[in-house]
């Protein structure tokens, strides 16, 4: 297989998700802490092992566009239309859950979250699977997003019973989510894909509004141990507080390497830090998105 993943690697991860075991599956985006979206048991144990309230829904993925008329009720056309121009790739599009789909999944939700993502392996693994696998990103609750094996098996280790090890992602952030479920899609989350890619597809989208509708979305999250001052891009270090960590080069270079940086600060015990994020476009917004929650709250 590619990326050095062997056969007998997937075979195995494979037969652990057909047994209502756990996996830790490489995506373009983060690494996901994966399980059968089809048995109840196995999704249970994946709000279990993150430590996650079960009303925040799980992200499903798919193996190609095709599938989602199988957990959907009915697809509306921005999500038709932004799944033929973006999957596989980094973007999670919220549809009206099908009749038949378990309500464990969507956390109780009458709306559930797709994604085909553009990773090989990934893709392999689902072509081969042939069902959904939900996958929220393999940390616990609240914390940093693992961007690769090595971070998993440091934060949930013996809890996943396949680590597939695919190298670093090469976005870093996660996917960006689009409420498809009303007559005008809203973005509940920046990621790798951008308001402008979109709005490009379906025309004027709805501006972010007020309490979140994605539960997952709360104002402190992604946050590392160590306290987090943000200075915006073209700040002077002079007089910052604690260790800087330049992120204002490229914002995706910034992407690719933020969370192993956050992650790095508490492996070495820095208490405080200041980071210059990269400036507020593309991909950027999503990296200043995930620092202001870094920061937040403590
Ligand atoms: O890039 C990604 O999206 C990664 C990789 C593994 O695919 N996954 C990921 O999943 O970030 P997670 O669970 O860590 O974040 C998904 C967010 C959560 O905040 C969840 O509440 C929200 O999406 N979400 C999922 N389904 C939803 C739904 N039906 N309604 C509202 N929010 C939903
Ligand atoms: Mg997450």
């Amino acid at each position: 297989m590619t990326s050095g993943v062997t056969d007998e690697l997937l075979d195995a991860a494979i037969a652990a998700l057909r047994r209502g075991g756990l996996i830790a599956m490489p995506t373009e985006t983060v690494y996901g802490l994966g399980a059968d979206a089809n048995q109840r048991q196995a999704v249970e144990s994946v709000f279990r092992v993150k430590g996650r309230p079960t009303d925040h829904p799980l992200i499903v993925h798919l193996a190609d566009a095709d599938a989602m008329a199988r957990w959907a009720s009915t697809v509306p056309a921005a999500a038709a239309r932004l799944a033929a121009a973006f999957w596989p790739g980094p973007i999670t599009l919220l549809v009206p859950v099908g009749r038949r789909i378990d309500r464990v999944v969507t956390g109780g939700r009458d709306t559930i979250g797709l994604r085909v993502p553009a990773h090989p392996v990934a893709l392999e693994l689902l072509r081969r699977f042939g069902g959904g696998i939900a996958a929220p990103s393999a940390n616990r609750f609240g914390r940093v997003s693992p961007t690769t094996a090595a971070h998993v098996r440091d934060e949930l280790g013996d809890a996943v019973d396949v680590i597939i090890d695919a190298g670093p992602c090469r976005v870093g952030v996660e996917s960006t989510i689009v409420d498809c479920t009303r007559s005008i899609p809203q973005i509940l989350r920046p990621g790798g894909v951008s308001s402008e890619q979109i709005e490009a597809l379906v025309g004027a989208i709805r501006p972010p509004s007020g309490p979140s509708r994605a539960p997952g979305m709360l104002d402190s999250h992604y946050a590392p141990a160590c306290r987090l001052t943000i200075l915006p891009a073209g700040s002077k270090s002079d007089g910052a507080i604690g260790e800087v960590v330049d992120l204002s080069t490229d914002p995706s270079e910034a992407a690719a390497v933020l969370y192993d940086r956050l992650r790095d600060l508490d492996r070495r015990g820095v208490q405080r830090a200041t980071v210059i994020a990269p400036v507020e476009a593309g991909i950027g917004i999503a990296v200043n998105d995930r620092l202001r929650k870094a920061a937040a709250g403590r």
